[in-house]
């Protein structure tokens, strides 16, 4: 049977302002991702998604948009664009890149037209003394700002990036124009940036509160799957297997799996798994619910958004964020359906949790008045190599838009290449390891009975163990070791620790 390449794809997010930076600017940009396609490829991911890299102001890091249709100078240029997108294939790496249809930035050419008094109709304008209702922006503050003629327009998120009114035919006539024009150019997809937040119901009624939930007038109402059926049939409408994932942040599976419907989306990020707590019940209720209720599953640990895993699985224990994010990702690695990894994922990067306040530069930051320390502390640029900042990501001398802390020196790629114990060699085996498989494993998984604290499940001849308890556990029944995330001791696994078993 044919399977499409994204079905089982390994997906690497590169956050393109902080990954290489060829121009000695500081900031990432698309030469520097084409200098460092062969160390993608050796790592042994099936697809890049790049953040948005078209012409912005970068109120919200170039989620805010002015030109859907260009390069940013900070970027490169389309013509950089194209050589990417070519080397890539020829490296076997399939593009995705993010559309961001929620809102564009308030210097977009036809929020200028609407700032001049004209053609209002594109964004969501109101009336009157006070703000039109209730709403947050997702940043802090409201969500409503008023301009001076007296009008509010609405932003959920920073106020340089208004959100347009999806109920305006011209809206879906434009993103459906912009995504042709990247198919056009050999993208393999699209991550949809905000995909829940479209459409608002009519009237704007207030919320009681800003959660995601079913109900909301803001997040998931039920016109904006007719978008995604109009976009699959766009994509469908190209040869190469294009596809969406989009960026859904529901409560539960079930409102997750009415955006990966048959005529919708192909696939939806699972932020349940990495909301998940490290305990073995609560990752069997995330694998269980997400295989019950969506076809195609995907899973992803960390992104640009959320504190890094490593962090978030830290204890008093030194040593245990990093023991738990190498065991979680095996068991990631192990699950039928897609895996999307976070750059610096494969170097154990941690959260950097001391910049200092001038140093920050995320929305979050201001819009709290300080309070949240904001998404920077996953942003820091990445550590290549050498023995001091810019650590290779930009030409000596550069200093990179956010400081990297003294800890990347011994982190960096040349630190770790070579070194079998390092977590870099790790993912490389690890990505090694599940390709071989791939294709000589069912999709379903059957679970094994499993001692308190860890849980053995079965794909075929692999059997993934993982233990998330507090004493070692004996390992199940197999023939070989295929690979673990620690050292085992005999036949025990340790705690915090993962093994691929081979059962065949
Ligand atoms: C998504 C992006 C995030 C951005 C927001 C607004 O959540 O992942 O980085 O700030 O949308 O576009």
């Amino acid at each position: 049977m044919d399977i499409p390449w994204w079905r089982d794809a390994v997906v690497y997010e590169i956050y393109v302002r902080s990954f290489a930076d060829a121009s000695g600017d500081g900031v990432g940009d698309l030469a520097g991702i084409r200098q460092r396609l062969p160390y993608l490829a050796e790592l042994g991911v099936d697809a890049i998604w790049l953040t948005p890299f078209y012409t912005s102001p970068m109120a919200d890091g170039g989620y805010d948009v002015a030109d859907y249709r260009d390069v940013d100078p900070l970027f490169g240029t389309l013509a950089d664009f194209d050589a990417l997108v070519a080397e890539a294939h020829a490296h076997g790496l399939r593009v995705i890149v993010d559309v961001v249809p929620n809102h564009s930035s308030d210097a977009h050419a036809w929020f200028q037209q609407a700032l001049r008094g004209e053609r209002r109709d594109r964004y969501i304008f109101r009336d009157g003394d006070a703000p039109p209702n209730n709403w947050q922006s997702t940043f802090g503050g409201p969500a409503w700002t008023r301009l001076p003629d007296g009008q509010w327009y609405l932003h959920l998120f920073a106020p340089g990036q208004p959100d347009f009114d999806w109920r305006n035919r011209e809206v879906h006539q434009e993103f459906l124009d912009v995504l042709r024009f990247w198919l056009d150019k050999g993208v393999d997809g699209f991550r949809i940036d905000v995909a829940m937040g479209l459409y608002k119901a009519e009237g704007l009624p207030d919320v009681p509160d800003q959660s995601f939930k079913a109900e909301s007038p803001i997040w998931g109402r039920p016109e904006v799957h007719e978008v995604y059926r109009e976009w699959r049939k766009l994509l469908d409408s190209y040869d190469g297997e294009r596809m969406a994932v989009g960026e859904v942040w529901t409560d539960s599976a079930e409102d997750l799996a009415l955006y990966v419907r048959p005529d919708e989306l192909q696939q939806s990020f699972n932020f349940a798994w990495l909301q998940a707590p490290w305990s073995p019940t609560a990752f069997k209720q995330v694998i269980d619910d997400t295989l019950g209720a969506v076809p195609s599953a995907t899973w992803v640990l960390s992104n640009h958004d959320v504190v890094r895993h490593r962090t978030r699985y830290e204890t008093a224990d030194p040593g245990t964020g990093l023991s738990r994010a190498k065991a979680a990702l095996l068991m990631m690695l192990a699950l039928p359906g897609s895996a999307y990894l976070y750059q610096g994922e494969e170097l154990g990067l941690p959260e950097v949790k001391e910049l200092p306040p001038e140093a920050r530069q995320d929305p979050v930051f201001f819009q709290s008045g300080g309070e949240l320390p904001g998404r920077d502390g996953c942003r820091v640029p990445l550590p290549w190599s050498g023995d001091a900042p810019p650590y290779g990501f930009s030409p000596p001398g550069v200093d990179p838009w956010l400081p990297q802390p003294a800890l990347f020196r011994s982190m960096s790629v040349e630190a770790q290449a070579g070194d079998a114990d390092s977590t870099l060699e790790f993912y490389r085996r690890a990505l090694t390891r599940r390709r071989e498989l791939r294709g000589a494993i069912p999709y379903n998984l059957e679970w094994l009975d499993s001692p308190g604290g860890a849980l053995f499940f079965t794909r075929g001849e692999l059997t993934c163990a993982i233990n998330c308890g507090s004493g070692p556990v004996p390992l199940p029944p197999h023939h070989r070791v295929i690979l673990s995330s620690g050292p085992l001791t005999g036949n025990l696994l340790p705690p915090d620790t993962a093994a691929w078993l081979h059962t065949e």
